[in-house]
This record gives structure tokens, sequence and C-alpha cells, in this order.
């Protein structure tokens, strides 16, 4: 059985005092949802340590939006895997789209970024995906096993027992046009295929979210699918009312 996850990833929102009170709603609400369905949270880097503390004793892990290629020294603004493996950060996302169209994050930052992590034992959350051009193009799959294989090959099995993978597609992304169930099913048997390659064991264990406007409203018809094992919500995460619906329809 592959784990089930919801992730929240808050992006560049929030303040203090929106971490307090949606943590404490949250607080209130995970008691409600099935068991066994693994809470992530992604907020700001500058919010991690606030959110850990008003999650304490609950079952959420925390994830970093970002880390760092290099394992430290003079690289001004950036923040390294160790510094987020002492605030007790479970994961972290790498190569959102966001960051390979904004801030140039390349197949080669990304294989070093997830090797910062391994060697602190953070769960990477590989994130991949097509442009709308590229779907239109009919280069979907190609572009997604291209984002897979440079990780898959520069590491071997066990630094891989953590991978985490999410398909987003980069035209699904705070959109509102959120992939068909069918879309996104056959991408993650696609995903799961090209993990097989690699690794039949990594393939069966390794859990396929899918992200891309995600809402209350389309959750259980994408985490209906039999390769969905998961998502990974942007903008509805800052909903609590929302969050917390689109994790109760994971049943
Ligand atoms: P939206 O849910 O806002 O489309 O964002 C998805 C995303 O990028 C999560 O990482």
């Amino acid at each position: 059985m592959r784990r089930k996850i919801i992730a929240g990833n808050w992006k560049m929102n929030g303040d203090q005092a929106f971490a307090r009170e949606f943590t404490s709603e949250f607080r209130e609400a995970i008691s409600g949802f099935s068991d066994g369905i693994e809470l992530i949270l992604a907020p700001p880097s500058v919010y991690l340590d606030r959110v850990a503390q008003n999650l304490e004793g609950t079952p959420v892990a925390l994830a970093a939006q970002n880390v760092s290629e290099y394992e430290s020294g003079a690289y001004t603004g950036e923040v390294s895997a160790r510094m987020l493996k002492d605030l007790a950060v479970t994961y972290c996302l790498v190569g959102h789209s966001e960051r390979r169209a904004l801030y140039g994050d390349t197949k080669e930052t990304v294989v070093s970024k997830i090797g910062r992590l391994c060697e602190q034992g953070i769960q990477p959350i590989l994130c991949v995906g097509e442009t709308l051009e590229q779907r239109s193009a009919g280069q979907a799959e190609q572009v997604v096993a291209e984002q897979l294989t440079s990780v898959l090959d520069s590491f071997n099995d066990s630094d891989l027992a953590g991978l985490v993978v999410a398909y987003e597609p980069v035209w699904a992304i705070g959109t509102g046009k959120t992939a068909t169930p069918e879309i996104a099913q056959d991408m993650h048997a696609f995903v799961r295929q090209v993990l097989a390659e690699k690794s039949q064991e990594l393939s069966r264990r390794c859990p396929v979210l899918y992200g891309g406007s995600v809402n209350a409203g389309n959750a259980k018809a994408l985490f209906g699918q039999n390769d969905v094992d998961g998502g990974l919500v942007g903008g509805a995460s800052l909903k609590v009312n929302e969050f917390n619906n689109i994790c109760m329809s994971m049943g």
C-alpha cells in the first residue's frame, strides 16, 4: 500500500497571524480526517519554526518550499538543508515549476538540491510537469520523463527511498484549470512506469501526488484515481476550511 499524502504549499503568502489562525483551526479538524493520510504543510521558510511549534503533538509534517544547492558558506539569502533539518523539516519541494521558470532552477540544480536533502535525510518532493505548449505539441510525457530521469539517473536506490513525486502540469497551476481525473491518471501511470525502469520497488512505493488547481470540489475525483496518491495544493491550502474539506475528501 502506498502512502496517501495531502500537502499544502502556501508559496509566498501569509504572515504570523495567518500561521497562528490557520494552525489552530487545522489542529481542530485533524481528528475528523481518515487515519493513515499523511498531512504536510509547506509554509514560507521564515514561518517553518512557528508552524512547527503550533502543530506540536500533531502528526502534521513540515516541508520547506526550497533549499540551497550548496552545503554552507557565502551564499547570501540561501537556506541550507542542514538548517532545515535543524528545524525538524521532513520534506522539501524541489523543481517546482515556479522555481524552474522564475529562478532558473535547471535539471542540474534540481539534482544538486536533492543531493543536499539526501545528506540530511530530508525527503524530496520532486515536482514535474509540462507547459500547455508542450502538451499541445504532444510532448507532455517526454518532458516529464526527462525531468524524472535526470534525477533517477543521478542517485542510487537507497538515496531515493524517501522520494515523493508531484505531477503538476504548469497549465493547471493557479489557473483554475484542473487536469481531468483521466489526464491525471494517465500521467501518473506514466510516472510510475518511468520509476519502474529505475526500480520496481521504487515504483511500487513512491507516492505520486497531483497538483494544479486542486479544490474541495475536484479533489475526490482526482484522489479516486488508481495512481493518484494525494495532492499538492497551492491556493486552496490558504483557506483552512477548503483545505480541511480537501483532506476530508481523501477517504
Ligand atoms: P494551485 O493549487 O494554486 O494551482 O498551485 C499548485 C501548486 O503549485 C502547488 O505546489
